[in-house]
This record gives C-alpha cells, structure tokens and sequence, in this order.
C-alpha cells in the first residue's frame, strides 16, 4: 500500500505541550507527522496516538486529548493553535504556520496533555439555571411560538456549544477569579428570551447581579472575536447590562417580581 508520506513526500512538524497529570509540569514535545490534503490538526494527533515517537526518534506516550463530534458542534476539542485558541477538528494544517504549536487552555484545570476539565463553565450555567424548567411528566403540546426577529438572534445564541474558546480568550476569566464568563452569560439572555424560561428570569439576574457575574466583566471584547459560532456575547452582555438595571429598580421599589 503506497503512504501518504510516499505520495506527497511531505511532512507536518508540530510542538506540543505536555502534561502527564494535574499536578505535573509540563514540557515540549515535537512530532512529524505525514502531510495528506485536508487534514485537520486531529488527523495529525490520531497519527501521533498511532505512533507515540518523537521527531527526534523517542518512543512517548500518546497524545490526550478531547473529542466527540468531529463538526464543531460539541465543542470537547478546543485548544490552544499557535496561540489561538480553536477547534481542532475544524482547523486545517494548510491554514497554520508551521511547526504547529499545540498547547491546552490553561483558564481550565488540566487533566493531561491538551485534555481539560470545563466542570467550570457547567457549574455557571448551573448557577444561572441556564435551561427550561418543563414537566416532562405529559405531553405538553407544542411549544410557546417566538415572534420571528426574536427567534432569529435566540436561535445564534442557541449554537453555543460550550467549547470555552471565549474563556479562554477573556482576560477576566481566571482561577483566581469568580467571574462566570461570556457563555454563560449569554446563555441567561436566550433562556429568558424564551417565553417559558422567561418564569426563572428574576432568578437567573439575580444569579449574575452578584459576586462573579455581570460586574466583573472588563468589557476587552475579546470573547466576540473568539468565538466559533459568532455569537454576540458582547450585544448579550450589553442587554443583560439593562436588564439587571431594571432589576434592580425593581428590588428597590418592592415590586412584583413577574412584572415583565
Ligand atoms: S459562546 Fe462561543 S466561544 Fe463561548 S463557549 Fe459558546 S460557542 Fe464557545
Ligand atoms: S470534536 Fe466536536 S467540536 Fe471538535
């Protein structure tokens, strides 16, 4: 059988960052992998999972690293390329300098090599209740119908694919910071959008009125331009801005909290 390395005689050079454990340090590593046409920065690290030796010839252990969907739908794959944090499933070697440089998102806990623990940013949407409370217990029927505008922007905002690329990207994110971050806050927006969600509205303000949330955002704009989906994380943060005024209004004159 003819390789691709037969074929295109061409190679890609990548240098990644290891870590064996949680608490380990961590080191470079470089690798050489076989070029093939349209091959995505996971293709490369499934060659290296398949032969674990360095560029200069040391056999090592196998790359970690998350993935699930391979379409840059379920967002388990993101890392650090050339700096940049992004999709490895949907970024193309032929886009990227090289020797590529692969390192994981240090906002979260590493598990192991570019594996790493997004408990965090579940933990916000947690605490901000971002979904529908339904009684699943009978049919319910259709559901309440949006008017168009408003579903198309719910809609961008649904994409969110908790990825974590925008943490990432915000400098305001950080383990030594209780800020909750640009996901889950747009995800308050689209789920009291939603004219059922709507019923936990007070509480998912509330929920970002206080320590950690909206207040500590320092507005660098920086999770817009990083994220994938092109949500409006910093229009989303702009209305929420709004709303918890008009919230807080609201505590302060005692007034009937399902007052839309
Ligand atoms: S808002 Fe965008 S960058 Fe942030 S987690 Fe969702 S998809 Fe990823
Ligand atoms: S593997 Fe799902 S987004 Fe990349």
């Amino acid at each position: 059988m003819t390789t691709a390395v037969e074929t295109t005689g061409r190679t890609v050079k990548l240098e990644i960052q290891r870590q064996d454990n949680a608490n380990g340090s961590t080191r470079w590593e470089k690798f050489e992998v076989p070029y093939r046409p349209g091959m995505n920065v996971i293709s490369a690290l499934m060659f290296i999972q398949q032969n674990p030796v360095t560029a200069e010839g040391q056999k090592t252990s196998p790359v970690t690293w998350d993935m699930n969907c391979l379409e840059e739908v379920c967002g388990a794959c993101s890392m650090v390329i050339n700096g940049r944090p992004r999709q490895s499933c949907s970024t193309l070697i032929d886009q990227l300098e090289q020797p590529i440089r692969l390192e994981p998102m240090r906002t979260f806990p590493v598990v192991r090599d570019l594996q790493v623990d997004r408990s965090r940013m579940f933990n916000a949407l947690k605490k901000v209740k971002a979904w529908v409370p339904i009684d699943g217990s009978y049919d319910l029927g259709e559901g309440p119908r949006l008017p168009e505008r408003k579903r198309q922007w719910a809609y961008e905002l649904s994409k969110c694919m908790t990825c974590g690329v925008c943490m990432e990207a915000c400098p305001n994110v950080s383990e030594k910071s209780s800020f909750i971050g640009p996901a889950p806050l747009s995800q308050v927006r689209l789920f009291n959008t939603h004219p059922t969600g709507a019923m936990n509205k007070d509480e998912r303000l509330e929920a970002i009125m206080g320590d950690g949330g909206l207040a500590n955002c320092g507005n660098s704009q920086n999770c817009v331009a990083a994220c994938p989906k092109g949500i409006p994380l910093t229009t989303s943060i702009a209305s929420l801005n709004r709303s918890t005024t008009v919230q807080m209004f609201r505590n302060f004159f005692g007034s009937d909290h399902m007052v839309d």
